[in-house]
């Protein structure tokens, strides 16, 4: 059972709430200038996007239509598994439409094929990825997101939506994990 004393647990800020705020007033921009006039769908991947999706979504003053995909692959531990089970499915008709899918982190990048592929079933005009992280060095599958909030290096990172055993979710900041002693 990890300590719940967030001190000892996060052991430095790797992105501060305000370093966030501002980047993702910068993505806000960079997508809604691809987006144009569309009314897009955002699908954001359970759960860890969800902090980050609320922050997105407010910056958008057009139409827009969201839900979410649950997938899991990390289970109560610090390393990807090798299994990716859906939890839960699509629910809008995205047939025909733009969509953004939202991501808090990018890491081996196995989620995120495993999810486009499957939203490509679905027959949308188009399908461009947004991720708050990107760990570009544990990527074993080709994939470059269209947006990215921060490259990060191999650090196990909690807040800002991201846990560690389902807790820290609720940090405002990016911390990294300290390793237990
Ligand atoms: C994390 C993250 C991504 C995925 C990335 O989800 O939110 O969806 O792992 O890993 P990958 O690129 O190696 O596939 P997680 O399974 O931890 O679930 P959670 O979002 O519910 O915390």
């Amino acid at each position: 059972m990890p300590n719940d004393n967030v001190e000892k647990r996060v052991e430095r800020v790797l992105v501060s709430a305000e370093a966030i705020r501002q980047r993702v007033g910068e993505l806000v921009e960079l997508i809604k200038a691809d987006l144009g006039e569309s009314d897009p769908v955002v699908v954001a991947l359970l759960k860890g996007s969800i902090v980050f999706l609320a922050d997105l979504i407010r910056g958008f003053d057009r139409p827009l239509a969201f839900d979410f995909v649950g997938v899991s692959s990390y289970g109560d531990g610090t390393s990807p598994g090798e299994e990716i089970a859906f939890t839960k499915e699509l629910s809008v008709d995205i047939a025909g439409r733009h969509v953004l899918v939202v991501d808090d982190i990018l890491d081996t990048g196995r989620t995120l094929r495993r999810v486009l592929g499957y939203l490509e079933m679905f027959g949308p005009a188009s399908v461009r990825t947004c991720v708050l992280l990107d760990k570009r060095a544990r990527r074993d599958v080709a994939i470059e997101p269209d947006y990215t909030g921060f490259e990060i290096g191999d650090e196990f990172v909690v807040g800002y939506g991201m846990d560690f055993a389902d807790r820290y979710r609720n940090l405002p900041y990016i911390g990294v994990l300290a390793r237990e002693r």
